[in-house]
């Protein structure tokens, strides 16, 4: 990536230089970084809201209008005020994946019929505690979860979690699949359909959902998969028989670089509409990281910059702990200077400050000489990040912000 496209492909109205100084929702970056100190995490409420109406607008254009509907996929990021603002928005319910979320969700003012739950490996103490919350919509993924729910709700309505054996991911990353050649501990396999449904039938179990997560991340090339994926999935549905929804899961993605081709909204209704359309079914989509992931800053200070041998280092004041997934699943969230005029700019390797060899933000950051600079942006922190931070070498300390 060259210097010029470094800078160009992730600026928008709401993000992006004006007369050099970096904008975020309408603020002077270098002020929020300035007013609420580094690390901070600053997440945009409107944007967060343009993306669920963009989401939304590509649906009622297609014969599902009125049959749909969203749920957040809150493990992306929990920060109680986004989801007070998600909650007051009316456009979205919410998927959890533990009974404390489920329990965060209803504090920030869900009620419990508006949450959709999938989850594997749950114990029995899980399931207990959430067959308290009456209205919660189950998915099972095992025929554990199927036996211990039975047992405590009989003759109710289920979900199941089916594997397709079949995933999807960005760009062909492995680490992003949930389901495929690989086998994974998420979801109901073909050859265990039937014993599932046998088993939901000896607690009169009405098992009403389909529900499929094979991955995440995708973009506009992987469409032609997920339609696959959808389609394979209708067997799922037809053996079951009383399937009123299907839920298709998350995984609908953005870029991270300039490379990545934007998700074709339109394209990606359209293949939903396909295979939906003639059916009389609802369709649920949970996605988190197309919500909120390019709503998020994480705003570093400088802490050092070095050349050592042929690389030119620079430091900041948070590492990958705070926001795991460039480290974990190799998704690269861009550095970027809070001042920029486009002169030409040296190649500089950012690194936060945990002692681990993989703390390393980004290899090939395109940045201006720092000297007068205090701080740098992280571009798509807004998902995964402060929701799976670890207090790892006692770095863990970070703030939220929510700007309206
Ligand atoms: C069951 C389920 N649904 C939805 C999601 C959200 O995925 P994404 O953030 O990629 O949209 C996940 C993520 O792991 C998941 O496991």
């Amino acid at each position: 990536m060259n210097q010029q496209s470094y800078y160009r492909w992730w600026q928008r109205a709401d993000l992006c230089y004006q007369q050099e100084h970096l904008f975020f929702a309408g603020r002077l970056v270098q002020g929020l970084a300035d007013q609420f100190g580094t690390p901070s995490f600053v997440y945009s409420a409107g944007r967060v809201k343009e993306n669920l109406n963009r989401l939304h607008s590509a649906l009622t254009d297609t014969n599902l209008a009125g049959r749909y509907s969203l749920h957040y996929a809150m493990k992306a990021n929990r920060f109680a005020p986004l989801l007070t603002f998600l909650k007051q928005t009316g456009l979205c319910g919410i998927d959890a994946c533990s009974p404390g979320e489920v329990g965060h969700a209803v504090s920030c003012g869900f009620t419990p019929s508006e949450i959709s739950f999938t989850a594997s490996s749950l114990s029995v103490q899980d399931l207990t505690m959430l067959a308290r919350y009456e209205g919660l919509f189950m998915d099972c993924d095992s025929l554990h979860a199927i036996h211990c729910w039975g047992k405590l709700k009989p003759q109710t309505r289920i979900g199941l979690r089916v594997n397709p054996a079949m995933g999807i991911g960005r760009a062909a990353n492995d680490k992003l699949q949930y389901a495929g050649e690989a086998t994974t501990k998420f979801g109901i396999y073909q050859e265990q359909f039937d014993e599932a449904l046998e088993v939901a039938k000896s607690y009169n179990l009405t098992v009403s959902k389909i529900h499929f997560h094979t991955g995440c991340g995708y973009l506009t090339p992987q469409l032609a998969q997920l339609e696959r994926i959808i389609a394979h999935c209708f067997w799922f549905v037809d053996r079951a028989g009383q399937v009123e929804r299907v839920n298709i899961g998350g995984g609908l993605g953005v870029p991270h670089v300039a490379e990545d081709q934007l998700l074709a909204l339109d394209q990606w209704a359209t293949v939903l509409e396909r295979q939906f359309g003639g059916r009389n079914i609802h369709v649920e989509i949970e996605p988190g990281d197309y919500l909120v992931k390019d709503a998020g800053l994480l705003l570093l200070g400088k802490t050092f910059v070095e050349r050592k041998r042929n690389t030119l280092f620079v430091g900041v004041d948070g590492g990958f702990n705070l926001a795991p997934e460039p480290a974990y699943y190799n998704l690269p969230f861009q550095p970027v200077p809070l001042r920029y005029d486009a002169t030409p700019c040296s190649l500089a390797s950012v690194v936060g400050n945990i002692n681990e060899a993989l703390d390393v933000w980004y290899e090939q950051a395109w940045l201006p000489d720092l000297t007068e600079h205090r701080h740098l942006a992280l571009i798509n922190a807004g998902a995964y990040s402060s929701a799976m931070a670890s207090n790892h070498c006692m770095r863990g300390r970070f703030k939220e912000f929510l700007l309206f």
